[in-house]
């Protein structure tokens, strides 16, 4: 099934130690507690992904699989196609065949309670990967942006290319786009978000002529797009302008929380006659796909934010380790995400803001995206 090595507990310590030293981000140490490998763990790790529909989850899911192969894990990588039975089967499976950590990035976050306490009562450690994992105890650690200063960036930059803080009055025309209502970053992603441009709603600064502007943060699911689905998104923008811009009225700003949302609507943009360069609304996004890079560079989208997923990989890669050697895994934050049945502990990173001015040093410079991929 996997060609990695089968490696003893006491060698894969070492090498993963050796290894770890060389590539683990400046501040983490892999722990510092405990040490006692007595309490270590077979590095058998089965990894979970939602969809091999997006961009972002193809190179999670490698690129961490990569990593743990490096150290000498036995990897299962395994993608659900966007349907939670498969996901909850597929971990069963891995659990089966041995996976002793589980790495999971849960399609819905409620609904994985039960085949995770079945995991955990077979010993494996469960690690939350991007999106956490609701509604149940079996979860031991959780590895992510911080999901909520990726709104608040999305906010902030419309906040910003408007100048409401410095008192325009506009009014602007904004439609508001919620991600998927299972998933619970969405949530977070929306708080972020509207806690900055809601006041600007209220003040009638920014008006939502669809009628589409939850009333508070909890209101995001009614505009969630189940799924994250382009197309999905794309037809609710079409609704949106053949319903409620008739009289010749243009939309001036849409808010769409991550890449996939943001292609759609600029389809049904281009589709309704928008211009980029001369009546494009602004239009923000998340994750950095190749598609919308080059929707950037030709001013179809005005920025994205960039979560660097290799450093997720790296992150989990040393949380790996740690459970391995029977360390302490390190965390930074304990408490924000209350999954209802108990905090867990998190390591969260820092997302990024991507305009057009930034695509070069920022997302070609680093090697995320291949120059030529995008057209530079
Ligand atoms: C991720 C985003 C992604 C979205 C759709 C979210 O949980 O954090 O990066 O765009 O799912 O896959």
């Amino acid at each position: 099934m996997t060609t990695a090595r089968k490696l003893s507990v006491a060698a894969l310590t070492v090498g993963l130690v050796a290894g770890l030293a060389a590539c683990a981000p400046a501040g983490s140490s892999g722990g510092g507690g405990g040490g006692d490998d007595a309490s270590g763990t077979e590095c058998n790790v089965g990894i979970s992904m939602p969809t091999r529909s997006l961009e972002r989850w193809i190179n999670d899911g490698e690129g961490l699989k990569e990593k743990l192969e490096g150290d000498g894990c036995t990897v299962d990588l395994q993608y659900a196609d966007n349907k939670t039975d498969q996901q909850i089967s597929q971990i069963q499976n891995q659990v089966a065949g041995g996976a002793k950590i589980l790495v999971v990035a849960a399609i819905d976050g409620q609904t994985l309670g039960p085949a995770l306490e079945d995991a955990k009562s077979q010993d494996a450690t469960v690690i939350a990967y991007d999106r956490l994992i609701n509604g149940t105890e079996a979860v031991d650690y959780y590895a992510t942006f911080d999901n909520y200063k990726v709104g608040q960036l999305q906010g902030q930059y419309i906040e910003e290319q408007l100048g409401l803080a410095d008192g325009e009055k506009g009014p602007f025309t904004m439609e508001p786009f919620a991600g998927s209502p299972d998933d619970n970053n969405a949530g977070f992603f929306f708080a972020g978000a509207w806690d900055v441009l809601q006041p600007y709603v209220e003040s009638g600064v920014l008006v939502v002529p669809s009628g589409k502007a939850p009333a508070d943060d909890d209101g995001w699911k009614a505009i969630g797009i189940l799924g994250w689905g382009s197309d999905d998104a794309q037809a609710e923008m079409d609704n949106r302008l053949q319903s409620f811009y008739t009289g010749g009225e243009k939309v001036d700003v849409v808010l769409s929380p991550n890449d996939s949302l943001a292609l759609g609507i600029e389809a049904s943009l281009d589709a309704a006659g928008y211009q980029p360069g001369s009546d494009w609304p602004i239009i923000t996004g998340q994750d950095a796909d190749v598609a919308n890079v080059k929707a950037i560079l030709a001013d179809q989208q005005s920025m994205t934010v960039w979560k660097d997923t290799r450093e997720l990989g790296t992150q989990v890669q040393a949380m790996v380790a740690a459970i391995v050697a029977g360390d302490e895994v390190e965390t930074n934050d304990t408490d924000t995400y209350d999954n209802g049945e108990k905090v867990v502990p998190a390591y969260l990173l820092d997302p990024v803001v991507v305009t057009k001015d930034d695509v070069q040093g920022t997302l070609v410079d680093s090697g995320f995206v291949d120059a030529s991929d995008v057209g530079l």
